[in-house]
């Protein structure tokens, strides 16, 4: 196709707003794709792209009457998770990246962007995605169009979140601000070259430029690096803006709890990837007479409300979890959900029937399967059939439990913030916080062990600030800064309590010393009745854990021994972790708020150190 016929499509561009249709022309100009097209949000589109998506191999319709209108995409084998060390932010003052993140200058980092673009999309088509991340009828929508090459990325993003004409006639009609996401495969088609069911390439790029907050992603087709509003958008530049307008964008679940009473609490759970939020966010109580509703299973944008609360918002329109783990038997509002259909799976085992599985969703393991490489796979082949990090992409509207809190654009008060990781020793099931700056201490020196979420080894125990390690889109010192300043902001009266859990404890035989999934309700109403000054527990140089009986066993095969085990405080594992905590605190330098360090010194007077 020639320059001239190029330009004729941009000129059709179907919209009013002159930015947009600048930015369009542009990117269609640098990186030279066959086609440009605006996308609508249809379903008669969304079956179209699917049809040819099914057409090039790139997914595979479900005939497994279990998963309705649903396909499976298997990716580049090295392409199948977040790649941390890819990912830059591209502050104009290195300073405001900070220790944790990777940096470029941002004109040095876009001159070589551009050299990369340049003819990108040849051979391809360029979909434009108007699109909103949070409700349409919030006080001020927080907009995005994604240009993208990938139709996978398409169909993906019309799960996750609202897109197509609505928006974009409201963007137009507010002449709003955007920000621009920019992705490519990064797989330019010769003329008459045979596409590939997955392109992608070797070199990949995840780069963020806070201060005029456009994201531009290169090279791969997975979900947390190709769906922009997702962690690029939501996330790393949410957070920037969020510093600026004095608001929190969090990797946090939200999930509403009411007791017996018919109490409601809104709880917020910051966890790493891979450590339980969406599993959380769709908790089935195991408890008596208590409630869980779903209002969030990945990110919350926190605002300060007229009363001085902390009110939170859920930004995404789908799930995107971790397929291996979810269950029948553990989180069967998961399964109902995914089970109404309309979902894209990416690197899960095919079964003989046409359906989807991964390692945890039966009790009783298929015979055979395709495994996500396309090999035939039987229990005795030693290996998973499902990728680690495989994962599921269904509307959050299909889950029977999702709150109707969830379409308020206002969101909802949130009474209590969880911090979880995966750590085997040393962090108690459940410790709540001393104070609300003892609970930033403990959101500010988080640790997991890493997962298959991204790319690199898996099981190393790092520290991991709110959750939000990979994420935070400036200075993590100032990210604690602005946390504290939430203090004096809001309604004291009014702050949520804060509690650190980790359902991923072993006991001394090695196995998990809490059954987890449902039973973390208990765990819940253990914090609730706390907050209510209902729930006894003991007073520890960490902060207060439950006392052996204060935690509900109703129906659960284990003793308030247990659970004194499971909430142990060791003198040796603290000492270990104390001066891990030193260790990283010592990266903030200047940075550490002076509050966080006066934590840190009654932390080491509690514990005799
Ligand atoms: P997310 O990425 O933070 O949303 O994490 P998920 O909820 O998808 O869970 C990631 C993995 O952790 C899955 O394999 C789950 O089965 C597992 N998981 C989640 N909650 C629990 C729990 O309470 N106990 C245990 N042992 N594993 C859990
Ligand atoms: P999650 O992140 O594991 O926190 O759901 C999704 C991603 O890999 O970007
Ligand atoms: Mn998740």
């Amino acid at each position: 196709m020639s320059e001239s016929s190029d330009q004729k499509v941009i000129d059709a561009a179907p919209t009013t707003h002159a930015k947009l249709a600048a930015w369009v022309q542009e990117i269609a100009e640098l990186t030279k794709p066959d086609r440009v097209y605006w996308v609508d949000g249809t379903q008669e589109e969304n079956d179209r792209l699917t049809a040819e998506l099914v057409e090039t191999g790139t997914l595979k319709r479900l005939t497994d009457p279990s998963f309705p209108n649903s396909f499976a995409a298997f990716s580049d084998p090295k392409d199948v998770a977040r790649v941390e060390e890819r990912t830059f932010i591209c502050s104009e003052d290195e300073k405001d990246a900070g220790f944790t993140n990777n940096w470029e200058n941002p004109v040095k980092m876009k001159s070589m962007l551009t050299g990369l673009f340049d003819g990108a999309m040849r051979g391809r088509t360029m979909y434009v995605i108007p699109f909103v991340m949070g409700p349409l009828d919030a006080e001020q929508p927080q907009y995005g169009v994604e240009i993208t090459d990938s139709a996978y990325v398409v169909a993906s993003m019309r799960i996750m979140a609202l897109i197509g004409d609505k928006v974009l006639r409201q963007i137009e009609a507010e002449d709003a601000f955007f920000v621009p996401a920019l992705h490519s495969v990064g797989a330019p088609l010769a003329p008459g070259q045979q596409d590939v069911a997955w392109p992608c390439n070797e070199d990949k790029w995840i780069v963020h430029f806070p201060e005029e907050r456009s994201i531009w992603s290169y090279g791969s087709g997975y979900g947390g690096n190709a769906l922009l509003g997702k962690k690029c958008y939501a996330l790393r530049i949410a957070s920037v803006m969020a510093r600026d307008e004095g608001w929190l964008a969090e990797h946090m679940l939200i999930l509403k709890l009411t007791n017996p009473e018919g109490k409601s609490y809104n709880i917020a759970g910051a966890f790493p990837s891979a450590c339980g939020k969406t599993n959380l966010a769709l908790l089935d109580p195991t408890i008596e007479g208590w409630k869980a509703e779903t209002l969030g299973d990945d990110i919350n944008w926190m605002r300060i409300g007229k009363d001085g609360e902390l009110r939170g918002v859920n930004p995404e329109y789908g799930l995107f979890g971790v397929a291996p783990g979810t269950g029948w038997s553990n989180n069967p509002n998961a399964m109902n959900a995914i089970t109404k259909g309309n979902s894209i799976f990416t690197n899960v085992a095919l079964t003989d029937e046409g359906g989807v599985w991964w390692e945890g969703m039966t009790d009783e393991v298929p015979a055979h399967l395709t495994d996500w490489l396309g090999n035939d796979w039987t229990p005795e082949s030693g290996r998973v059939a499902a990728h680690p990090n495989s994962r599921f992409c269904t509307p959050i509207d299909q889950v029977d439990m999702l709150s109707q809190e969830y379409y308020s654009p206002d969101g909802v008060e949130i009474h209590a913030i969880l911090f979880g990781g995966r750590r085997k020793t040393t962090i108690p099931l459940v410790t709540q916080a001393r104070s609300w700056a003892h609970g930033i201490f403990m959101g500010s020196t988080l640790s997991s062990e890493t997962t298959a979420a991204a790319a690199g080894a898996v099981g190393v125990v790092r520290r991991d600030p709110m959750a939000m390690l990979p994420f935070i889109g400036y200075n993590a010192g100032d990210y604690l800064k602005h946390w504290d300043s939430i203090e004096s902001k809001a309604n004291p009266a009014r702050l949520p309590k804060i509690f650190l859990v980790n359902w991923f404890r072993r006991d001394a035989d090695g196995g998990f010393a809490w059954p987890g999934f449902g039973d973390n309700s208990r765990v819940l109403k253990w914090a609730i009745d706390r907050i209510e000054g209902k729930a006894e527990a003991v007073e520890t140089p960490i902060g207060f854990v439950p006392t052996g009986d204060s935690i509900d066993l109703t129906g659960l095969d284990m003793t308030p021994a247990d659970v004194e085990a499971a909430v142990v405080v060791d003198k040796d594992e603290w000492a270990t972790e104390l001066a891990s905590i030193q260790e990283w605190y010592a990266k903030f330098g200047e940075a550490l708020p002076a509050s966080l360090r006066a934590e840190l010194e009654g932390l080491k007077e509690r514990l005799g150190a």
